[in-house]
């Protein structure tokens, strides 16, 4: 079972990766855990990154295949983008790090949980769309997302930041539903 190889809930809270702080653990898969990861960009920019900590012996000859199908997918908004990736030596033990944009929010499966009189018609409508068009954006670059489950489909928190500074900066209103 590849799950016997995570380490313990939250055990890296506060050890550093290459200039990243490990801030807290904000899921686990079946490979890996995912911490939500912290760089300082002078006083007062926070750059964020969830950082997906797979213990080398969960690290199978396919362990790349999620990278190249993101990679494929740059751009896309509704698809989480890839950052990078390392090896790191934790505790003594050896991870393999991958770095994705960080979805400040919750799961589908956790979502649905907790917030169940949200899950309305207009939400399950929004889900929809943004699975299609994931789904048509797949299909185009000759893909299949392979592993599209509710622990895949993460649903951002409404974010209402405004941005006023940069002429060219658009204004952001992304609303729920992102996988
Ligand atoms: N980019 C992200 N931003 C915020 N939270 C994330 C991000 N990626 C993953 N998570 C959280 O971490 C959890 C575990 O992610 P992970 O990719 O390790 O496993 P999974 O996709 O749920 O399942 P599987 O092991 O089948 O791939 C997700 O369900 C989600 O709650
Ligand atoms: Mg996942």
């Amino acid at each position: 079972m590849a799950t016997e190889y995570l380490p313990p809930r939250d055990c890296f809270r506060g050890a550093s990766i290459n200039g990243w702080t490990l801030e807290e653990e904000v899921g686990r898969g079946k490979i890996g855990v995912v911490y939500r990861g912290i760089q300082r960009i002078g006083s007062d920019v926070d750059h964020l990154a969830a950082i997906k900590i797979i213990p080398n012996e969960n690290l199978k000859d396919d362990w790349q295949t999620e990278i190249r199908k993101a990679v494929k997918l740059t751009g896309i908004p509704e698809v989480v983008q890839y950052k990078g990736h390392q090896a790191a030596l934790l505790d003594g033990k050896a991870y393999g790090c991958v770095f994705w944009e960080y979805i400040k929010g919750q799961n589908l499966r956790s979502y649905v949980e907790t917030s169940g009189p949200n899950v309305t018609l207009t939400f399950i409508e929004s889900l929809l769309r943004t699975v299609l068009r994931v789904l048509v954006a797949t299909d185009a670059t000759r893909i299949t997302h392979g592993d599209l489950h509710e622990g895949n489909i993460l649903i951002a928190d409404p974010d209402d930041r405004f941005y006023d500074t940069f002429p060219s900066v658009p204004i952001s209103m992304r609303q729920n539903s992102r996988p």
